[in-house]
């Protein structure tokens, strides 16, 4: 059973996203009363003026935020509201109204008279502009659809997948209400602990490849939990992330296919990064970052390592034809190898010892009668004979 596997509240048929992070907090209801008031007293030219007018005083906005937030970010002394002012073209008044939201959504920014504003720190939002800020990809991650809060990442993806999402876009929420987990289980996924976010691929390869983009993941977030945290992050086959035997990650990768080929996958991943208690029924089996550590990891920072190096791996796979070198890494990984484990399949279960994993990723088991069998993920979750590992 995947651990960190409890029950949430059966809200999930056809969510919708509470809030797209690109179109911040835009009061909706008021735009769906001016625009019946608009249309009862109003022309068609007129109603398109006013539509018009309200779009682009939104993006102005939001372009001012953005810049401001960019000022503040090249400074590291005072910058003086007039600087602000001249630079954007904005009243001074106009600035003082979006530091005070920038300091709502976290930022503290300290305001001295003669001196002007200064960055403090900069909140673990995982907002579009963030994420982009300083983030090296060449398409994984350039496109991104950052949520406050929405029924599942991989199920957005999916439903985006076909209207305009480009591969290498990016899926993230601040919470799920309805995270998925392999084998039909649900993923908790608390508000702001973690990082729950699915990347939307379009490889021109044969279905059967799926595997070993999902267990690339496993690789690239083993690599980006050791290199920001220093814990010795393991991969449980076919790609839970295991520290001290409990899990801190899972990996949820889909695929819709046309003819053969791939349309589109979706790789759906969950950290749990700064979860301070899991519920007593995971309590286990479950870890979190800072569980291990005591300390409060950045999602941020952790997320843009992961595109980074997620893409560079991808590449390796898709163009640079290098699996044999992706799956020795893998393996070099991998926990389950050596140990006695149940293999637990929808129809049937077997039990054996793990000796290896194969040149595309499958579990090779021998079991007790003395058969060798090659296990490839799929609907197969693989346990301890004595528990979890
Ligand atoms: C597992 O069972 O181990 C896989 C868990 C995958 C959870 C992630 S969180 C982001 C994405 N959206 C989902 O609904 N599930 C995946």
């Amino acid at each position: 059973m995947s651990p960190i596997t409890v029950s949430v509240a059966p809200i999930c048929e056809n969510m919708s996203p509470s809030r797209v992070t690109s179109l911040g907090g835009f009061p909706c209801a008021i735009a769906i009363a001016n625009v019946v008031m608009a249309t009862i007293i109003c022309s068609p030219v007129k109603l398109f003026i006013f539509f018009t007018s309200v779009y682009i005083m939104y993006e102005r906005k939001l372009i001012v935020k953005n810049q401001l937030l960019i000022m503040l970010k090249q400074n590291t002394d005072y910058i003086s509201g007039e600087a602000i002012s001249d630079s954007l073209d904005v009243s001074r008044s106009a600035i003082w109204k979006v530091i005070n939201k920038l300091k709502n959504e976290g930022y503290i920014i300290e305001a001295k008279t003669n001196k002007g504003y200064k960055l403090i720190s900069v909140p673990d939002i995982i907002s579009e502009q963030e994420l982009k800020d300083g983030l090296r990809t060449k398409y994984i991650g350039q496109k991104i659809f950052a949520f406050d809060e929405i029924g599942s990442t991989n199920e957005q993806a999916k439903k985006q997948a076909g209207s305009g999402a480009i591969n290498g876009s990016l899926f993230i929420a601040d919470r799920q209400l309805c995270g998925r987990g392999r084998l039909n289980k649900q993923w908790l996924s608390l508000a702001n602990v973690g990082v729950w976010m699915s990347i939307l691929l379009m490889p021109d390869v044969l279905p059967s490849k799926i595997m070993q983009i999902s267990l690339i993941s496993g690789i690239v977030i083993c690599k980006v939990i050791k290199n920001q945290t220093g814990l010795n992050a393991q991969i449980k086959w076919p790609n839970d992330i295991i520290i001290n035997g409990k899990k801190v990650c899972g990996i949820l990768t889909e695929m819709v296919t046309e003819e053969q080929r791939i349309s589109f996958v979706v790789n759906g991943i969950g950290i749990n990064v700064n979860t301070r208690e899991f519920p007593e029924e995971v309590e286990d089996i479950a870890t979190s970052l800072y569980l291990e550590t005591g300390k409060i990891f950045s999602r941020k920072l952790l997320i843009q390592e992961i595109l980074v190096k997620f893409e560079e791996y991808y590449e390796k796979f898709i163009y640079g034809n290098e699996l044999t070198s992706i799956i020795d890494e893998y393996r070099s990984m991998c926990l389950n190898v050596g140990k006695e484990v149940v293999v637990i399949m929808r129809d049937k279960q077997l039990q054996g010892k793990t000796v290896g994993i194969t040149e595309i990723g499958e579990l090779i088991i021998k079991t007790e009668a003395g058969e060798v069998i090659n296990v490839s993920s799929g609907e197969v979750s693989v346990r301890g004979v004595n528990g979890y590992i």
